[in-house]
């Protein structure tokens, strides 16, 4: 049986698919076959930021009308052979994706729903920025799928910028951890490359230690600040309050 993971942004644009992306590469580098349910009806968001746009044969959409099975509505990564995306695309209704998630369960050690199929999940991931009205909506997200009865609840803060920690604009992440009530379970540093697809070992390493700490590790998340801090670290604060 997989570990089925529903993650979900405080609001929107907080990077939600974006960390599911980088998690699900973490897992699926770490050997764990990995199963990412690309929420967005829209556009197949996630698909693109996988880099694997327009690589759909059939969608959940095709599944839910019968036209395919779950496992051919998926994309396997053509580098990552371990991790597979299933684009949901135009799907009106969402309950097709609870059978597609059961029929590809034995497949899989993790699925990590994106926005959708919360009710297939054990547990949940709010991810939020460090900004207060994300971190406002980040409260009110935990408590509604506490409310709802998802039993555990952790945050990824994504976007940490240390220089802005550093100046006192934005809380320590344990505080907004603390704030919200809810365990810290990854932190993000802000990474412009990943804005025009661009995976640096920068922030796969953050993402590496997230993807450990859903798999139960206790890694330590190392302290963003600390790259902003001493004479280098003054000039690269200076350089982002600049752009
Ligand atoms: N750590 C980061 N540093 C800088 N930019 C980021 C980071 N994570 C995500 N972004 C950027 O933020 C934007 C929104 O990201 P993404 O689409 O993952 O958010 P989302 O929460 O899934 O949005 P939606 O609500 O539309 O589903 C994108 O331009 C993305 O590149
Ligand atoms: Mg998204």
């Amino acid at each position: 049986m997989a570990d089925k993971i529903f993650f979900t942004p405080a609001k929107g644009g907080a990077g939600c698919t974006t960390v599911v992306t980088g998690v699900a590469f973490a897992l699926a580098a770490a050997g764990e076959r990995t199963l990412v349910i690309d929420g967005d009806n829209a556009c197949g968001c996630g698909l693109e930021i996988c880099g694997c746009a327009g690589m759909q044969v059939f969608t959940a959409e095709d599944y839910a009308e019968g036209k395919c099975r779950a496992k051919q509505a998926t994309v396997q990564h053509p580098r990552y052979r371990n991790m597979y995306i299933m684009p949901t695309m135009g799907l009106a209704d969402k309950t097709a994706l609870k059978s597609a998630i059961g029929e590809l369960d034995g497949l899989f050690d993790y699925i990590l729903c994106d926005g959708a199929a919360a009710g297939a999940c054990g547990r949940a991931v709010v991810i939020t920025e460090p900004y207060s009205p994300c971190v406002k909506a980040c409260d009110v997200a935990v408590s509604r799928l506490k409310d709802g009865g998802m039993k555990n609840t952790g945050i990824i803060i994504n976007k940490v910028n240390g220089g802005l920690i550093l100046g006192g604009d934005i809380p320590y992440p344990e505080d907004i951890a603390a704030a919200v009530n809810a365990p810290l379970t990854g932190v993000i540093p802000e990474d412009l490359s990943l804005t025009v697809g661009v995976w640096r070992r920068y922030s796969g390493a953050y993402f590496k230690i997230a993807a450990q700490r859903l798999a139960g590790r206790q890694t330590k998340i190392p302290y963003i600040e600390n790259e902003y801090s001493g004479a280098g670290g003054y000039f690269r604060r200076k350089m982002r309050s600049r752009i």
